[in-house]
């Protein structure tokens, strides 16, 4: 007999929290899912700190949940509400406002992550420019030119690398706490989309867990030894792009745009942002640049043509590479076997940008 959600929330409702209450009626069990005998469910934590206390009631809220009849699979997130908002600078020649109450903690700057060399993120103004395609493929590429490599994604509402990776199988967690990344054509990869619900479905989250989840995959995720971590970002300057700035230092933004002018701008305020947030700009790379005839291998260039090179000639940046237009890439995407796990003028491309970031010591 299949679990109902009500059988789970009666469940959790009578887990004693050790200050009183229990979960449900503290209003801390977000986003459940009951999907055959699998359950998931986020615990939000109203602080960064509360969710550290709470470790030990997500084990035991997903103990509980695993007992019940009819449960096969049981997975509870914790994510926690994002700490205060800094009090905003007071205008020049004002004295600075009095700050009445508990005083936020000051924020911690960014703190490397343990055995990883490099982070690396993958980022675009604009959504569809093929972002999450070049961190797979480059990722991919890295490996295959001997760098242990992962790749976090970190496209939480829209996440693509299950897909493109080829792995659906759900991480293992031995501990309840260390989550034990797939490794798919060499690369240690993780995604949010391998944590929650089934792939087709759309996460619609609400900032402040989002964070959360980020937080997860970057600190609870066994990355093991890496020469780099590849993170494919959502499209835009949002709230992951700004949260992994404080979180982690970057080794730099490779910044993703197709020739058209549109994406340009788009890429402009990507580069901005970095700029802003003081993580180096590593280089721009031209997507779904020159489209070679698989027939005649007559070239053409369909959304226009080094509109990228003279952007990043122009803004002072390097030019990282140009990587074709290709049917074989997406089907390659779609299969789950990136084109850069073969051979072809694809892999090539992504061969040679590989090699590049290598040679520059940011891979
Ligand atoms: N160079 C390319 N040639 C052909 N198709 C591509 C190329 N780059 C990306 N695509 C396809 O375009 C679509 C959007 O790419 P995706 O990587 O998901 O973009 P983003 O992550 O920026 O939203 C996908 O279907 C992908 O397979
Ligand atoms: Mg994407």
């Amino acid at each position: 007999m299949a679990v109902t959600r009500e059988a789970v929330l009666a469940a959790l409702g009578r887990i004693t929290l050790p200050d009183g209450g229990d979960p449900v009626s503290r209003d801390l069990v977000r986003a459940l899912t009951v999907e055959g005998g699998t359950v998931r469910f986020v615990l939000e934590a109203p602080t960064p700190e509360a969710a550290q206390r709470m470790q030990g009631l997500r084990r035991v809220a997903e103990e509980t949940v695993r007992a019940l009849p009819g449960v096969t699979a049981a997975s509870v997130v914790l994510t926690a509400h994002a700490p205060a908002p800094a009090p905003r600078a007071a205008p020049q020649g004002e004295p600075p406002a009095l700050r009445i109450g508990r005083h936020p903690a000051p924020q911690a700057g960014p703190e490397p992550l343990a055995g990883v060399r490099h982070i690396l993120a993958v980022a675009s103004g604009k959504g569809g420019v093929g972002k999450s395609t070049v961190a797979s493929n480059l990722a991919v590429a890295l490996a295959r030119a001997g760098r242990r490599v992962g790749l976090l994604d970190a496209d939480i509402h829209g996440p693509s690398q299950p897909r493109m990776m080829g792995v659906s199988a759900r991480p293992s967690s031995p501990d309840g706490k260390t989550i034990l990344p797939p490794v798919a054509h060499g690369v240690t990869m993780m995604s949010i989309g391998l944590m929650l619900a089934d792939q087709d479905t759309a996460v619609i989250w609400r900032g402040p867990m989002l964070m959360g989840a980020l937080q997860q995959m970057l600190g609870q995720v066994a990355w093991g030894e890496l020469d780099v971590l590849v993170v494919d970002l959502p499209p835009g300057t949002g709230d992951v792009q700004l949260s992994l700035c404080q979180k982690v230092p970057l080794a730099g933004a490779l910044i993703v745009s197709t020739p058209q002018d549109v994406a340009l701008l788009d890429a402009r305020k990507a580069i901005a942002m970095f700029r802003q947030l003081k993580a180096p700009v590593v280089g721009l790379v031209e997507n779904m640049s020159v489209f070679v005839c698989p027939n005649c291998g007559h070239e053409s260039h369909i959304f226009g043509h080094g509109g990228v090179e003279a952007e990043a000639r122009r803004l002072g940046l390097p030019f990282l590479g140009a990587l074709p237009l290709a049917l074989e890439v997406r089907e390659a995407g779609d299969a789950g076997t990136p084109v850069a796990a073969g051979d072809g003028p694809s892999a090539a491309a992504y061969a040679r940008l590989a090699r590049r970031l290598v040679a520059e010591g940011i891979a």
